[in-house]
């Protein structure tokens, strides 16, 4: 019998500990070791020598042969620019997200198109085969585009997958998955690791595209994809609500592509919709000025995006008043409110401050600063900024604001959509020919500026 060997292993960062702790000591996470069972192999077949396809020699750099990685379009664009432009073949995605936020849904509509070029196989462990082509009948997706398996032990998995030969594969959910080399019981931390290392090993060597589900879930029972995302190229994350009609997917790590760039998807009756004109969506249209609520111009990826930052500062009848932000850093707000009081001359010590971005999306740039505090300023005053106004700009602990990266590019993107007045920091003032045709810009440097717009 194969020996037995109690480990801990982190559920945040996949550290291995002999001991258990109350704190990871290679992440910080608190609580996160939890109780796994390695058996001991001798042989090198184990899940855990994830060795890639090809004999190993030392290699000058100079004597590697690059080749061009083949991407596919998946057919649905935003999807593509998550994925930096395409899906690489042997790439293995991990696909993370709350559940009923459409991950299934998405990977389907993906399969489908992409069945129309290549061999596409859906592992399902999850739903029943019923349901998932119930799912795909609803989306009248075609009932030829790919194939099905409902399995959930990885032996067989890959063993049918051998066969089956797909060039692209899905499996949905890597929770549900186990694999007879551990006892532990499936969706266990040691089970989702060792099936997703055999599963990548898998596909690296046949070269097969590989998207992988995986769960989240606040309590961290089910093994949380983390530990996955070292294994993994390339980590996408659902964000926002599943009870929102927008959904947002964000590349948090791209072997082959760009971080942080932002898919926008609708979700309707017939799956989810690629969004086209996103910087539209999050902005809510007030029939006249209202206060509290100012455009800014924020970079998401690669493109510029239009969001609207709202703020409610309202008498606080609390010992310690109310600091909240939605969708931004809420210590960004401690420092703008220290800023305006010390450079500003304007204390908020008695006010409750309440920040909201709209759509659910998060910004977690420094160029949304004036936007900030212009709201928190129009909201104070009760004084409505003009509608055709937009800021950005980046306010920095000396009451100075801060030139921000692509200030052209954010310029333009403001008057495509109709915005007239710009308040942006004097590092970022065009030449002036490059000022967009009817815009008027103050260009600001300190936040005293700030405070007399
Ligand atoms: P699903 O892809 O099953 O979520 P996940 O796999 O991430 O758990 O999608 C779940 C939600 O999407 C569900 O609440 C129903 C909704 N939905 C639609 O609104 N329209 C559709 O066409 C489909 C297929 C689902
Ligand atoms: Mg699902």
């Amino acid at each position: 019998m194969a020996k037995t060997k109690l480990q801990y292993l982190c559920s945040s960062c996949g550290s291995v500990h002999n001991k258990w702790a109350g704190q990871c000591g290679d992440c910080g996470e608190w609580n996160s070791l939890v109780e796994s069972v390695f058996e001991k192999e001798n042989n090198n077949t184990s899940p855990r020598f994830t060795g890639y396809a090809g004999k190993a020699s030392v290699q000058n750099m100079c004597d590697i042969e690059l080749q061009e990685e083949p991407r596919t379009p998946t057919g649905i664009t935003e999807l593509d620019r998550v994925l930096g432009g395409g899906m690489v073949q042997g790439s293995v995605v991990l696909m993370g997200g709350n559940p009923g936020i459409g991950k299934s849904t998405l990977l389907t509509q993906t399969l489908a198109t992409l069945g129309e070029k290549m061999n596409a196989l859906y592992v399902t462990g999850e739903e029943s085969l019923q349901q998932v082509t119930l799912r795909a009948r609803r989306l009248n997706l075609g009932d030829d585009k790919f194939q099905l398996l409902a399995e959930t032990c990885v032996e067989r998995v890959l063993q049918l997958a051998k066969q089956a030969r797909p060039q692209v594969m899905v499996i949905d959910s890597i929770q549900t998955i186990y694999t007879e080399l551990s006892q532990s019981a499936p969706g266990s931390i040691t089970q989702v690791r060792e099936s997703a290392a055999q599963l990548v090993r898998f596909a690296k060597q046949t070269n097969t595209a590989l998207f992988l589900v995986g769960h989240v879930t606040k309590e961290g029972t089910l093994a949380g994809p983390r530990v996955l995302e070292h294994m993994v190229d390339t980590v996408l994350y659902f964000e926002g609500d599943s009870g929102e009609r927008y959904r947002m997917i964000r590349a948090i790590k791209n072997r082959f592509g760009a971080v942080n760039e932002l898919g926008l998807f609708a979700m309707t009756e017939t799956g989810l919709k690629t969004v086209s004109n996103p910087s539209a969506i999050f902005l809510s249209r007030h029939d006249e000025p209202v206060a509290g609520s100012v455009i800014t111009v924020t970079r998401e990826g690669n493109r510029p995006l239009l969001i609207e930052v709202q703020a409610l500062v309202d008498e606080s009848h609390l010992g310690n008043p109310r600091r909240v932000t939605l969708g931004l850093d809420q210590n960004r707000l401690s420092m703008l409110l220290a800023v305006l009081h010390r450079h500003g001359g304007l204390a908020m010590y008695d006010q409750d401050v309440f920040i909201n971005i709209v759509g659910g999306v998060r910004v977690t740039e420094t160029a949304a600063d004036t936007g900030m505090l212009l709201s928190i300023l129009s909201s104070f005053r009760d004084r409505p900024l003009p509608q055709k106004l937009f800021t950005f700009g980046e306010i920095g602990l000396a009451g100075e604001i801060r030139p921000v990266p692509n200030g052209q590019e954010r310029l333009k993107e403001a008057a495509k959509h109709g915005f007239t007045h710009a308040v942006i920091p004097k590092g970022n003032m065009p030449k002036p020919q490059d000022i967009p045709d009817d815009m008027e810009i103050i260009a600001v440097s300190r936040v005293s500026e700030l405070l007399d717009i």
